[in-house]
């Protein structure tokens, strides 16, 4: 069929052609941000889930949400190693001028403030030159949000930033992904920051998103996160809701799939997003005619697998040293052998026994592969893929 309608956007971050199955998080979202705007105590949403399943999407579809609510939002990703202040203080000019508040005083107060408190990230005797700042005009506000100490300054920030917000009667959104990159004490301060702002009823909200162990990251950080947070899990899509992601973008270009395919899509994705997507790309291209059928599906299947060992494992798997890699190969081996479920946890001591090593000499492997974002440790001693169906990958490559 045509390329050129090809409605279909497999990549990480690419905004589907329909949003399919997120309704119950969308609508849990709207009460949040009525309640928070009104000062009302509320937790804040926080999306967990394997790579590939949408958390990025729909974070970003969140803070759409709260755009057209007229809340000031930013946007900032974790990396490991980087300090919190740059990132956050360009989300937060963002959201200031989003807010559109018309006292031109209050509003360079507030981008003062964030402007002190990016500042700081040098060091207090930093020269000029060597100081950062976010491209904003207004001059900084000395002696708020830059005692250095990352937990005060955020509450001062924050609060100056929400007695904005409330003044129009709005909010402000502070959306965060891959947040379990975040380093230990910028966690911890945003965990006491947004503790404090829920008990002075200020209106601003922290949203994040990350990789399923982000909850134990939280609550290792502090105990009380698990009041502060509503964790909702981001997983594969049901039959429905994976049919309408496939039917609704094809619709609009008058194609449509027969039922067996949808069968055998379904087979073939597990309902996963990512593959959702490259196995919708790969079949609408490939298809002579709508609607779609499965013997289509068959033939487009090694294209949209071959589509995926390269953008989506084999950009993965390419971080990984060869040591490492032996340590994913065993993990695969380890989870069949058990008759796990992809993507289950196993254990790491089952790990080491499989490459006949004592598991204290596999720890930088670990680790590293830890760091790397290739694997995650949901309960201490086990250890699970974050990425779906890599062991399946893994073992095919051989
Ligand atoms: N609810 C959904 N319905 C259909 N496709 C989706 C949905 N959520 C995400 N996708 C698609 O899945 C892929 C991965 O989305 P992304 O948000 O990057 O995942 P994550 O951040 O969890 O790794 C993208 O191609 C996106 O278009
Ligand atoms: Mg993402």
């Amino acid at each position: 069929m045509d390329p050129i309608r090809n409605p279909y956007a497999p990549g990480a971050g690419q905004r589907p052609p329909e949003l399919a199955g997120r309704d119950e998080q969308l609508a849990a979202f709207e009460v949040v941000l009525e309640r928070v705007a009104k000062g009302r105590p509320e937790r804040s949403l926080v999306l967990t889930g394997l790579r590939g399943v949408g958390k990025t999407v729909l974070l970003n579809a969140l803070r759409g949400a709260a755009v057209r609510k007229g809340w000031g939002t930013g946007k900032l990703e974790a990396r490991p190693g980087q300090g919190l202040r740059r990132p956050l203080s360009s989300a937060l000019h963002q959201a200031v001028r989003e807010l559109g508040h018309r006292d031109e005083e209050s509003l360079d107060h507030v981008l003062g403030v964030v402007k002190s408190f990016a500042q700081r990230d040098a060091g207090s005797g930093a020269k000029i030159r060597d100081q950062w700042s976010p491209g904003i005009d207004a001059p900084a506000v000395r002696g708020r949000a830059d005692s250095g100490d990352i937990e005060i300054d955020l509450v001062e920030l924050f609060t100056d930033l929400g007695g904005l917000a409330a003044d129009v009667g709005k909010g402000v959104g502070v959306f965060i992904d891959e947040m379990q990159d975040l380093g230990a004490d910028d966690v911890s301060a945003l965990c006491a920051a947004c503790h404090e702002l829920s008990q002075s009823g200020l209106p601003v909200i922290v949203v994040g998103a990350g990789l399923p162990h982000l909850p134990a990251v939280l609550s290792a950080s502090k105990s009380y996160s698990e009041r502060l947070f509503r964790y909702q899990r981001i997983d594969r899509l049901s039959r429905e809701a994976a049919d309408r992601a496939l039917e609704a973008p094809a619709a609009e270009e008058d194609a449509a799939y027969e039922p067996d395919a949808l069968a055998a899509m379904y087979d073939a994705t597990g309902g996963y997003p990512y593959f959702i997507q490259a196995y919708g790309k790969a079949v609408w291209d490939l298809a002579p005619r709508s609607p779609i059928t499965a013997a289509d599906v068959a033939v487009a299947a090694p294209e949209a697998e071959s589509e995926l060992a390269v953008g989506f494992f084999g950009s993965r798997y390419e971080r990984a040293t060869p040591g490492e890699r032996d340590y994913l190969m065993a993990m695969a081996d380890v989870a069949v052998e058990q008759d796990e479920a992809d993507g289950d946890a196993v254990l790491s001591s089952d790990v080491a026994a499989r490459l006949g090593k004592k598991p204290q000499s596999l720890s930088p492997a670990r680790d590293s592969l830890l760091k790397k974002g290739l694997v995650y440790s949901g309960e201490r001693g086990r250890i699970a893929f974050t990425v779906p169906h890599f062991g399946r990958y893994l073992r095919e490559r051989g």
